[in-house]
């Protein structure tokens, strides 16, 4: 529409008007059909562009009086953002609608995961000494230890040596051992499967300055004759606390508040006498029976208490095999089984279960 030197000037407003709007529906009116990118900016082109038929119906402005002015400047404005905001939403719908094209394209069929409900349902659980021990490990995280483990297969000298106990000392024999058939090995070099989680104490110390404190959880081995309490195969958590002024009331503190956490409730303790060549003096720590309240019962054999952690302060031949001066630094150490413990809050009557590999057992404890 050729709308330039045919009318009066006076009319000019309203043939811009007319004419703007005009432009606006035939742009509305082409948008709407338009199904890529491109074709959008070019449209846009054509009607904002420099020569775009809005912008050049704009330049008759410039022969406009100033109230015409007034009034066909806001309108043309409205109308440009109008086209722009049209112009947005549809590069926005035409993306929007590629990316649902290539996700459809792409689909992957995920019915069959129906089929696979049922061994979905079936997937394992962690054992129950493995759930205790990572229990426990958190309790003592809360309270500033370290986690440290160790090798299975160890020396005399981590084993026995280190722990005061030497080659002639009876106290060897407390604990049944697997030796390996080494060939000329050196006194102390000997190896055998560890009897006990203090072996990691052992390398804990040496490689540590004091204070520090640690617990040493995992698998010990002993030449044991199976029966409902013993099994040649068990778990220790073991632990230590070395610094300065150390006592005995601190070691009661750090065990009551482990059993405290484990079984849910304060639990009542007690020491007696108990010797193990690495710490002097040495403990028996006994809990009171939950059970039976202290009354007596078949898992306190009537005593009231269970035998549950022996424990004791590290003996000073123990610290300076650790390159610990025991002048200057002591300190607590204490083990605890971890079958036992779970025995007792289970209430398993007998140890051989737990490493018996028989699902209607483990599969009662669910760890998921
Ligand atoms: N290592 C000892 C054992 O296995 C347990 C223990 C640890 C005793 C620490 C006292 C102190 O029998």
């Amino acid at each position: 529409m050729k709308i330039c030197h045919l009318e009066p000037l006076a009319k000019l407003g309203m043939i811009m008007k007319e004419k703007l709007e005009e432009l606006y529906k035939e742009f509305e009116s082409q948008v709407s059909l338009l199904k890529n990118q491109a074709d959008v900016l070019n449209l846009k082109a054509e009607y904002l562009g420099k020569k775009g038929s809005i912008t050049e119906t704009l330049k008759f402005l410039k022969k406009a009086t100033v109230e015409e002015k007034k009034v066909i400047g806001p309108m043309a404005n409205s109308i440009k953002e109008k086209v722009q905001k049209q112009v947005n939403q549809k590069l926005v719908e035409i993306e929007k609608k590629e990316i649902d094209q290539k996700l459809e394209k792409n689909k992957l069929d995920i019915s069959f995961r129906d089929s696979l409900k049922e061994s979905v349902l079936l997937h394992g659980g962690l054992h129950p000494v493995t759930l205790i021990q990572q229990e426990i490990e958190d309790i003592f995280l809360s309270m500033g230890f370290e986690v440290l483990d160790g090798p299975h297969i160890e020396d005399e000298f981590h084993n026995f040596e280190a722990l005061n106990i030497p080659g002639d000392h009876p106290a060897r024999d407390m604990q049944d051992t697997f030796w390996f058939h080494d060939k000329e090995t050196p006194e102390g070099k000997r190896h055998l499967l560890r009897t006990h989680t203090s072996t990691i104490q052992v390398r804990g110390m040496s490689t540590r300055k004091p204070p520090f404190r640690f617990i040493a959880p995992g698998k010990v081995f002993r030449c044991e004759r199976t029966d409902a309490s013993h099994e040649m195969v068990f778990h220790q958590l073991e632990g230590m606390m070395v610094g300065k002024d150390i006592s005995v009331s601190n070691l009661i503190y750090f065990m009551k508040t482990l059993l405290r956490e484990i079984f849910r409730k304060d639990v009542e303790v007690r020491l007696r006498p108990g010797f193990f060549p690495f710490v002097e003096p040495g403990f028996e720590l006994d809990m009171k029976c939950l059970i039976c309240n202290g009354k007596g019962c078949s898992v306190c054999k009537q005593t009231g208490w269970v035998e549950v952690l022996p424990c004791g302060m590290i003996h000073p031949n123990v610290l300076k095999a650790g390159n610990i001066d025991p002048e200057e630094h002591n300190g607590f150490a204490f083990g605890l089984g971890l079958d036992r413990l779970v025995m007792m809050r289970y209430g398993i009557e007998d140890i051989r279960h737990l490493h018996s590999g028989d699902l209607r057992f483990t599969s009662q404890f669910k760890s998921y």
